[in-house]
């Protein structure tokens, strides 16, 4: 039994916004063993030019306020994304506003973007910067409840863009008002053309987080801008869906679904934007990855690299450490001999 596995039913008693602190906290004392061992090669990639010793990541909302970034490169991750970080610090809704569905393996959050802004992440991101802890690091920005969107995004790439190895440009919170209508293609344009002329140079790939719930149109449009105009979607974020077979007693909380009941939708979604840009934009998956059969269902569907966070509530940080070791395998057993070979695989195959 893992150190976690023990822990984990003291750790559901308290509150999920309790819990997340204590594991903060246990994250910056060291106590995880990690993963110190270096990866298999199979499991290398490059994406934008760049090198990641292994394509799992942890995604925007555990680390929102830039403080464990090491810690969570030394459990195995081959990347770590920071944020949402908004340019002013915010509270966010009233609690509770995250509730767990174990049943379900899933989370409802409604948390709103709370962060300690700009103000706050950016030291902590160069003293980060300055020691050069290898692994990739990518910057996620949101904007404020009551912040006009194109200069909020503006002013969050300004003050941290040159720290990040990617910055994501967020559009798919369902928690701040009227966010995911800049999903729409005028409106992106706009925020995109904004963003870029703050970029620094050598600028980052700029990336955008999209939600599940999206019409066609909107996916058509998303993938015409990503070809024209970005250089990687996050697919996806939370949903606002809540699928028949949901369990618990929290299944009717407003907010973002996470978890295994994403998987499904955010993957077939993945799938979609794989096809609508041809392949030719770097996709990161996300939604319900826990264990390394999902991990690798993400790349066959178009994923270049693959995310989570909700898995981690459930199954503790040794989880990093198996997902990989099942990716190995998952892609030798089916003759990869790299990442990069396995991405989009099932989209192939349809051809
Ligand atoms: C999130 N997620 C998120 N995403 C984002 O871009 N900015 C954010 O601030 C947050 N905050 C956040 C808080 C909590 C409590 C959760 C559970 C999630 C979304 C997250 O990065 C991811 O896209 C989804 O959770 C789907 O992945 P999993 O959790 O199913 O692996």
């Amino acid at each position: 039994m893992s150190l976690y596995t023990a822990f984990r039913p003291l750790l559901f008693r308290l509150p999920p916004e309790r819990a997340h602190a204590l594991t903060l906290r246990a994250l910056k004392s060291g106590i995880f063993a990690g993963d110190t061992g270096s990866d298999d090669p199979v499991l290398a990639t490059e994406v934008w030019g760049k090198h990641f010793a292994n394509p799992l990541g942890i995604s925007a909302g555990f680390d929102k306020n830039a403080e464990v970034m090491a810690p969570l490169l030394k459990l195995g991750f081959g990347f770590v994304e920071v944020g949402s970080i908004t340019p002013r610090p915010q509270a966010g809704n009233p609690r509770p506003r995250v509730f767990r569905l174990p049943a379900s393996h899933a989370v409802i959050n409604r948390l709103g973007f709370n962060n300690e802004g700009i103000a706050g992440a950016e030291p902590r991101l160069k003293s980060f910067r300055a020691k050069r802890t290898p692994g990739l690091l990518g910057v996620n920005l949101g904007k404020n409840k009551d912040g006009e969107a194109a200069a909020d995004y503006a002013a969050g790439t300004r003050a941290l863009a040159r720290y990040a190895d990617y910055l994501v440009i967020n559009v798919s919170s369902p928690n701040t008002p009227g966010l995911r209508a800049l999903q729409g293609r005028a409106e992106l344009e706009n925020l995109i053309a904004a963003v870029r002329a703050d970029l620094p140079d050598p600028a980052p790939p700029l990336v955008l987080k999209i939600a599940p719930d999206l019409t066609e149109a909107d996916k058509r449009d998303i993938a015409a801008v990503a070809l024209a105009s970005l250089d990687g979607l996050i697919v996806s974020n939370t949903t606002l869906a809540r699928p028949e077979s949901l369990q618990g007693s929290a299944r009717a909380e407003t907010g973002g679904l996470s978890g295994r009941p994403l998987f499904a939708a955010s993957t077939d979604l993945l799938g979609e934007m794989y096809r609508l840009t041809e392949g030719r934009v770097p996709l990161i998956g996300v939604g319900g990855v826990e264990d390394g059969a999902t991990a690798y269902a993400k790349i066959r569907a178009g994923a270049s690299l693959v995310q989570l966070y909700t898995a981690l509530i459930y199954h503790g940080p040794g989880l990093v450490k198996r997902i990989k070791r099942d990716l190995h395998d998952l892609l030798k057993r089916d003759g990869f001999t790299r990442v990069a070979d396995a991405v989009g695989a099932d989209a192939k195959e349809c051809v």
